[in-house]
């Protein structure tokens, strides 16, 4: 086959994409000649931790977001490969919340055995993506910090696997620039020991917010407030930890709040998200949306409805992850090798606002977490991905709710039911607030 396609980011993502160009070459087809871009050192995008922060040393963006001692904040259960089990990659069934270093094993494990190495390279940032009508063609540019060139190149295809949990939302309150301590956002926090006898005041109250606040609460800050826009999160915290309206102001050390009370603060995290940044996509390519569970434009999630040569993974909020990717990734494949054909675009279009309607409807997380099992389960029933029951896994994800609502700080000590294998993890040997070495030795100790 003569066709190019260029995948952008060696993670997750882009990862399942090169795996399911693989099986299909494994099964006997015509595959393209595959290029994927990754800026980085090496694979597996945000679960590739660095120390760094701000800059790399090429002067590129940081791409990490993750910090040392984080454990996945949902059951394995509902992000397992379907054609890579994790008792297959351990050799026996694991605990449910594998610490990051065990999950990057695990993502790196299926892509070594299927040897898709050499089709990446990396320390290549991707610094343009043009379509050019006439010829029908990509026009992609990148640097190569190897070689300190840049080139281009040109693509039957795009495929942008770059993630979205990587550009910081950054707000800015009042006495900012006067405040005495240090005020970061999640996308730089690397280390909870920094924070140990400190009083720390975080924005925010989703999963970066409740997960750095646990690590900083585990290895021993001093107290901890959570600040909220809209509504607290509600879980039955630690004495030291206390739930409060907006950020009003900060003067000095003393942060006051829109209801009056007053604390003293020795530093500042935002946990206030993350925005889709794709400044190398010229304008007419580039997906506009925030962080939902249909964005806008992608047919199928996955096909970008004004040029369906131009595809995007996994850009939705995720409760599903992995898998999802999988999904995604063997279906972009059968559109690209012609064995799935996409609709008119007024029927893509349609079909995109069916789907974004049913989203709006959505009554609470519950039917959230449905939602993407059934999108899920959709594109699974197009190709030859190995179809699982994500009602199984929905019951992980249920589980992991109710068991939050009991205790934030030991949801982690339960195992789910793989809807893979049938086996029900085994509970971790130290529970999770005990246990202060995240590293992938002292996880599988037996
Ligand atoms: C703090 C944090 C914790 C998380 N924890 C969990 C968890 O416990 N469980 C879970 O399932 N999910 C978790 N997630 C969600 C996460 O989004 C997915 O697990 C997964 O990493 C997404 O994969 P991805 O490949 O789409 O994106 P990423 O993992 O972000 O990978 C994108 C890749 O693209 C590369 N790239 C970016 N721009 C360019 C460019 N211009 N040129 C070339 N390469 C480029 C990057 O270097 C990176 O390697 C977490 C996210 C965050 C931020
Ligand atoms: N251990 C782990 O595995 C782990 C840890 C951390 C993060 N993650 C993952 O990382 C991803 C991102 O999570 P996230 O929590 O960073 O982002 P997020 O889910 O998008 O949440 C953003 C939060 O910021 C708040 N916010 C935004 N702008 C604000 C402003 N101007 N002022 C005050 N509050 C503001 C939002 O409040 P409103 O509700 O008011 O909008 C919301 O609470 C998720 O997929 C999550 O699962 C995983």
């Amino acid at each position: 086959m003569s066709k190019r396609v260029a995948i952008i980011g060696a993670g997750p993502s882009g990862l399942a994409q090169l795996r399911a160009f693989q099986s299909a070459k494994e099964k006997g087809a015509d595959i393209p000649d595959i290029v994927c871009f990754e800026k980085q050192s090496d694979w597996g995008g945000l679960w590739n931790y660095t120390w760094r922060t701000g800059l790399d040393e090429h002067g590129e963006a940081v791409h990490c977001s993750m910090y040392r001692y984080l454990w996945s904040n949902g059951p394995k259960e509902g992000l397992e490969f379907a054609d890579y089990s994790f008792e297959e990659h351990f050799g026996r069934p694991i605990a449910s919340y594998p610490p990051r270093a065990v999950l990057w094993d695990y993502i790196k494990g299926r892509v070594e055995k299927s040897g898709v190495r050499s089709w990446i390279r990396f320390n290549s940032p991707v610094r343009h993506v043009a379509y050019d009508e006439h010829e029908g063609m990509f026009h992609v540019t990148v640097k190569d910090h190897d070689k300190e060139v840049e080139y281009t190149e040109e693509f039957d295809h795009v495929i942008v696997a770059s993630g979205h949990f990587s550009t910081p939302n950054v707000p800015e309150y009042p006495g900012f620039d006067q405040f005495n301590g240090r005020v970061l956002h999640a996308h730089d926090f690397r280390d909870a020991m920094e924070f140990k006898d400190k009083n720390i005041l975080i924005i925010g109250t989703s999963y970066s917010a409740e997960d750095i606040g646990s690590q900083c609460w585990k290895y021993g800050a001093r107290s901890i407030t959570v600040s909220h826009r809209t509504a607290p999160m509600g879980y039955k915290w630690p004495d030291n930890w206390e739930e409060v309206p907006l950020l009003k102001k900060v003067d000095k050390n003393t942060a006051t709040f829109i209801d009056g009370k007053q604390k003293e603060i020795d530093a500042i995290i935002l946990c206030t998200g993350y925005i889709h940044f794709f400044p190398f996509m010229a304008e007419n390519l580039k997906l506009k949306t925030n962080n939902r569970l249909y964005p806008v434009n992608l047919y199928n999630g996955v096909v970008w409805e004004h040029n369906p040569k131009l595809m995007y993974l996994a850009m939705q909020d995720q409760w599903y992850t992995f898998n999802m990717f999988d999904a995604q990734a063997w279906y972009a494949r059968d559109v690209i090798l012609g064995r799935l054909d996409v609709p008119s675009q007024a029927e893509m279009h349609e079909d995109i606002d069916k789907w974004r309607a049913a989203e709006d409807a959505i009554p609470d997380d519950y039917a959230a977490i449905e939602f993407q099992g059934q999108y899920t389960m959709d594109l699974m029933a197009l190709t030859d991905y190995p179809p699982f029951d994500t009602k199984e896994s929905n019951q992980a994800f249920f589980e992991w709710k109710k068991h939050k609502k009991e205790n934030i700080m030991t949801f982690r000590d339960h195992g789910h039911k793989s809807a893979l294998t049938g086996s029900v993890a085994p509970a971790h040997h130290t529970p999770w607030k005990d246990a202060l070495d995240d590293s992938l030795e002292s996880y599988l100790q037996t």
